[in-house]
């Protein structure tokens, strides 16, 4: 059965449904949003996380804002839209999927206005659904095309190491970094992944651990301090993550520990792979030191769940997130094809 990890049920007065993944492995259970403040919520805690996954979620956020409008002018509907976009804007501040979702939302909802002013606010419902809809079929696409350009790059009787979450639970669909493995797998190849368990929130450990056992992939779970000496002792073939956001020089900012994934795979001659969709690139922005990292509370890492591990008060440093640079990345697989060696030209050459 195919992971859904988010779903819009019923019609414009529907509701949108996420499998919460705070509580994941032990329950998958659906957690409703019926506003977009319930929404924010569900973003900033990590009940729905993974850059394309928030995108999607965001989008069907607009929809969210106008669900229970029966009246009213298009103009006040255009203004509850506006508003419910920038405050799920302030969510999250890495993953650029979130911004590039609302941004369309926002375009599609002044275009319904704009070419149709006479409408009424269920035709402008409609719009907006129809585009959150695209958006999400959209985002299964890409996946699908990720997996399809990266399956070969997954060795034979061999190893992989991932990161973080990049499968199906950060989309929605397949995932990106999961999604060559996914297809690799289905056309007879014989592989494990390592899994970081990714240290603080152990999206790695909970999450990805949980696919790939469901798809009955050979998964193994490390500790993230165990990369260094399982790449030594020479048993990984290839590194494949995900990503937030990539400039458009390639440097790519992702889960907190890319970096030193691919340090040590330039040290140990290892393959270094990112998988992402097009709308996880920002080209307005040259490189990443320009990418906004999110900073999260000291309590994911002074406690391990509900239990204190550090002294309280203990003064802590938490970015969600670090930047790779390009020159340390052998590719980024997109749905639109592999980049090589990623720089400025490659990437506007292949996304066009
Ligand atoms: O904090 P998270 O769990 O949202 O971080 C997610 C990641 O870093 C993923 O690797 C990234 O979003 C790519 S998901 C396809």
């Amino acid at each position: 059965m195919p992971i859904e990890t988010l779903r819009w049920t019923g019609e414009t007065d529907g509701r949108l449904e996420l499998i919460d993944q705070r509580l994941l492995p032990g329950r998958c259970e659906y957690l409703p949003c019926e506003t977009p403040q319930q929404l924010f919520e569900a973003i900033v805690t990590l009940a729905v996380r993974g850059a394309p996954a928030i995108g999607v979620a965001a989008a069907y956020g607009a929809c969210l804002a106008v669900r229970s409008l029966t009246g009213g002018t298009l103009t006040e509907a255009l203004e509850t839209v506006r508003a419910a976009c920038d405050d799920l804007a302030a969510s999250r501040p890495t993953a650029v999927n979130l911004f590039w979702a609302l941004e369309r939302m926002k375009k599609t909802a002044e275009s319904v206005v704009a070419d149709n002013p006479g409408c009424s606010v269920d035709v402008f419902k409609q719009a907006l659904l129809d585009e959150a809809h695209a958006i999400c079929t959209e985002d299964k696409a890409m996946c699908d095309a990720i997996g399809r350009n990266g399956m070969d790059l997954i060795p034979d009787s061999g190893a992989v190491l991932t990161h973080c979450n990049a499968g199906a639970l950060a989309t929605a669909g397949i995932g990106t970094a999961l999604a060559p493995m996914y297809l690799a797998h289905k056309n007879g190849k014989r592989f494990r992944v390592y899994v970081d368990e990714t240290r603080p929130l152990l999206q790695g450990a909970r999450l990805t651990a949980w696919e790939l056992i469901q798809a009955g992939i050979e998964a193994v779970l490390i500790c993230d301090n165990m990369a260094a000496s399982l790449m030594q002792a020479g048993k990984v073939n290839a590194i494949m993550t995900g990503a937030d956001r990539i400039a458009a020089n390639g440097d790519t900012a992702n889960k907190i520990g890319t970096l030193g994934l691919s340090i040590l795979a330039k040290h140990y001659g290892i393959p270094f792979y990112i998988a992402a969709p097009s709308s996880t690139f920002d080209l307005t922005i040259e490189n990443g030191s320009q990418i906004p990292i999110e900073q999260r509370n000291a309590d994911e890492v002074s406690a391990f769940g509900l239990r204190q591990t550090a002294p309280e008060n203990m003064n802590v440093y938490n970015p969600a997130f670090d930047v790779t640079p390009a020159e340390n990345i052998t590719a980024i697989i997109t749905e639109k094809g592999a980049i090589d060696r990623p720089d400025r030209k490659k990437i506007c050459s292949v996304l066009g």
